[in-house]
């Protein structure tokens, strides 16, 4: 479960509510097995103080999602997070957009995540569904790769279900998990996935983890979070 939105709706009034650490609470009770933060360098929702406290608070995983950058490492092997995911990040993006090009940058995306890992941190790198991305994150050393869903969420939403555009992405999903657990990488999806078009995924042969943020906490205004959590729960499952 990503909290990052319950951050962005405090810091439109920059004020203390809704607080996101009693977000990842009703998360945990709702059935969440771990809790995402994106601290962004631009701090635009989630805060230094609020990855301190849930570090501190958490009773499941904390994943800190963050960009390569020396000052987001360094935040990192202070924070201790149980594994962090490694994004691209660009300030003018509503969210984050495609997947991390390791093919452009293997030497330092390899440093990033040794570095990591020398703090006892396992990376988990978030790529497009490109075999080239894939065969990089593992030679760059990830020991998860994070499949990007953003463009089936996107064909399943324009299509009003499961066409032969989203068909076709989810195909991709499928052959580049299938890439990522042969070179011995754990087979994470997420991005814009929701209740609709979450059972595709979550049956995907050799799935390990579901990162998903925007839906469950927009459901939350209607359910409440803990609710919200645990429907989208009840359905991965099921
Ligand atoms: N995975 C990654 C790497 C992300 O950047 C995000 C968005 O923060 C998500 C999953 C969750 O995406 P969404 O908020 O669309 O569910």
């Amino acid at each position: 479960m990503n909290i990052d939105h319950v951050a962005t709706l405090r810091q439109a009034r920059r004020g203390i509510d809704p607080d996101p650490i009693v977000a990842a609470r009703e998360a945990e009770c709702g059935g969440a097995d771990g809790v995402t933060i994106h601290l962004r360098e631009d701090r635009r929702h989630v805060q230094d103080a609020d990855a301190l406290t849930l570090r501190e608070t958490l009773r499941v995983g904390l994943n800190f999602e963050m960009a390569t950058t020396r000052e987001m490492v360094d935040f990192a092997i202070a924070l201790r997070p149980d594994s962090a995911m490694l994004v691209p990040e660009g300030r003018t993006e509503i969210t984050t957009e495609g997947g991390l090009d390791i093919v452009a940058s293997p030497d330092a995306i390899a440093a990033v995540i040794a570095r990591l890992a020398g703090a006892g941190i396992p990376a988990s790198v978030f790529v497009d569904a490109s075999e080239d991305q894939v065969r990089a994150a593992a030679r760059a050393g990830a020991g998860i790769c994070e499949i990007h869903t953003g463009a089936y969420a996107n064909a399943f939403a324009e299509e009003g279900g499961l066409g032969p555009a989203a068909a076709a992405e989810l195909k991709a999903i499928a052959a580049m998990g299938r890439v990522a657990i042969d070179l011995g990488m754990k087979f994470n999806a997420g991005h814009g996935l929701n209740e609709a078009n979450v059972r595709a995924v979550a049956v995907l042969p050799g799935i390990y983890e579901l990162h998903i943020g925007h839906a469950i906490v927009s459901q939350s205004i209607f359910h409440g979070m803990r609710e919200a959590v645990a429907r989208m729960k009840r359905l991965v499952e099921r």
